[in-house]
């Protein structure tokens, strides 16, 4: 019988440490309900004490998903833990996850500590953590660049405290495959009672091996890994969900199987990518846009003979249907409600019917629409529930002549009006929107990108907006750059003006 790899996700934690892809509870709980239909086995939700918002999030995931265990984070302090079985209180499986580094780097320079007392500390967190919950698992931090030898020392004086899941983080990304993989061989070989306990892996992929370095550690031993939908989190990412469960399905001679139900991937990648307002890269592997799309006449002539000519995976297996990706002006309701469903968003009649009116307002100006297009119109539907929304916006613009804007908001149902001329039809609209948001404001950050090609595409604008001290990031999507633009600065600003 196959071995069992475990699937921990932390998109909901590590990944959500991307600058300005904070998710709110209410977005966290449709990843998390995502997750759990694509069968991970743990879902980390967040680290309870770092925020007001992140214990709620724990609290609501707790509550709002079944089969899989809930995590939380914590450092290796009591209030940490404490606050973090507090948050765990609704979740049907609950574990603990605390850890402390230990590579010298962390003892001398983030502890001023010695070898000793921090194992001491790590006994002591896994006791506290042990009083109230059963699944405790210990990380490591920085392991990677941790010796073999004390490495082992800490792992087994952890398990002996009752630890039931050994995490091995490659926190920097640093390792080889080689010599990650070794690191996990070498804790099985020397740590007495390593059989009581999970190792796990939890690779970033600073050098790009993040996949690599978890593959190694997985063949040799570690039977969890530690992943993020899209690779997503912070600096280069994490080692990604979709990439290890395809791996060990391609290559079944390995014999270890995970529960990842692999037609919802691509569904879950969408999402994940919607709602964090983070573009997958074109030729990410599994879930990229280009990821299955022959452009070569050699590729293309092969491929049409036999799949397998030059395919490794089914794009079906993960969840591509190339028929069903494009709607077009004539697809009826039904067609985006399927849609919608493939791409694991379930909406009632009424939020249905708003969805099927943008997107019949879209296909009249887009000729085909594409999974991207159709989650920016949920979004869409999901911030007019907003205080503040753009109402109407004219703008004149050309060469050789100033742009001029007039806006309409409602705030709280009520409209405003203004009018402004600016250097550029963006530059007029948003002085415009700050003739009537009488705030102190500066934008910080001003990205537009095209979300596909072609000149009807849809453009997504991020703007960071400064306002007493804090940046607030606001997203939005539409065919119109310049309302795009306008639409992401109130969208930042709705995250302060209550
Ligand atoms: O990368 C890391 O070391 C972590 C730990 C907190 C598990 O994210
Ligand atoms: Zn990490």
């Amino acid at each position: 019988m196959a071995d069992r790899l475990y699937i921990f996700d932390t998109t909901l934690r590590d990944g959500e440490q991307v600058p300005g892809c904070q998710l709110n509870t209410v977005e966290k709980i449709e990843v998390a309900r995502a997750l759990e239909t694509l069968g991970v086995d743990i879902i980390e939700a967040g680290f309870p004490v770092s925020s007001p918002g992140d214990f709620k999030s724990v609290v609501e995931i707790s509550k709002a998903v079944t089969w899989p265990t809930i995590c939380a984070l914590t450092r290796a302090n009591e209030n940490d833990i404490k606050v973090a079985a507090e948050a765990l209180q609704y979740a049907k499986h609950k574990r603990i996850h605390t850890g402390i580094g230990t590579s010298d780097y962390h003892i001398k320079y983030k502890f001023n500590s010695t070898r000793e007392e921090i194992i001491e500390r790590a006994v002591a967190a896994v006791k506290f953590a042990k009083k109230y919950v059963e699944d405790v698992e210990f990380y490591a931090e920085d392991a990677g660049r941790t010796d073999n030898e004390y490495l082992a020392r800490v792992i087994e004086a952890v398990i002996k405290a009752g630890a039931t899941v050994v995490n091995i983080p490659d926190t920097t990304g640093y390792c080889l495959p080689d010599e990650f993989g070794r690191k996990i061989a070498y804790l099985k070989e020397n740590v007495k009672g390593i059989d009581n306990a999970i190792i796990a892996t939890h690779c970033h992929n600073d050098l790009g091996m993040a996949t690599a370095n978890t593959m190694a550690g997985i063949l040799n031993g570690a039977r969890q890994a530690e992943v993020t939908v899209n690779g997503i989190g912070e600096r280069a990412g994490n080692t990604s969900l979709e990439e290890v469960a395809m791996i060990l399905k391609s290559h079944k001679h390995i014999g270890i199987d995970t529960n990842i139900n692999t037609q919802k991937i691509y569904g879950t990648s969408r999402l994940v990518s919607s709602l964090m307002n983070m573009p997958v890269q074109p030729n990410k592997a599994i879930v990229g846009r280009n990821a299955f799309a022959h452009s070569s006449g050699i590729h293309q002539d092969g491929v049409l003979k036999n799949r397998e000519n030059y395919e490794i995976i089914d794009p079906q297996e993960v969840g591509i249907d190339e028929n069903s990706i494009v709607l077009t002006a004539r697809s009826g309701r039904a067609a985006l409600k399927h849609r919608l469903h493939l791409l694991g968003v379930e909406l009632d009649k009424e939020a249905l019917d708003k969805a099927y009116d943008g997107f019949l307002k879209l296909a009249d100006r887009k000729k085909d629409i594409n999974d991207d297009d159709i989650l920016m119109l949920v979004g869409k539907a999901r911030s007019e529930k907003a205080r503040i929304t753009l109402d109407y916006l004219q703008v004149t613009s050309g060469v050789g002549v100033r742009a001029v804007a007039s806006v309409g908001l409602l705030i709280a149902g009520e409209r405003f009006e203004a009018a402004a001329s600016g250097n550029g039809p963006v530059d007029a609209a948003i002085k415009a929107v700050k003739q009537i948001i009488h705030r102190q404001m500066t934008i910080q950050e001003f990205l537009i990108q095209a979300i596909t090609k072609g000149s009807d595409d849809v453009g997504k604008v991020h703007m960071a907006v400064s306002h007493e001290g804090i940046h607030y990031n606001g997203f939005a999507a539409n065919t119109d750059i310049v309302a795009a633009s306008v639409e992401a600065f109130i969208d930042a600003i709705n995250k302060f003006v209550h």
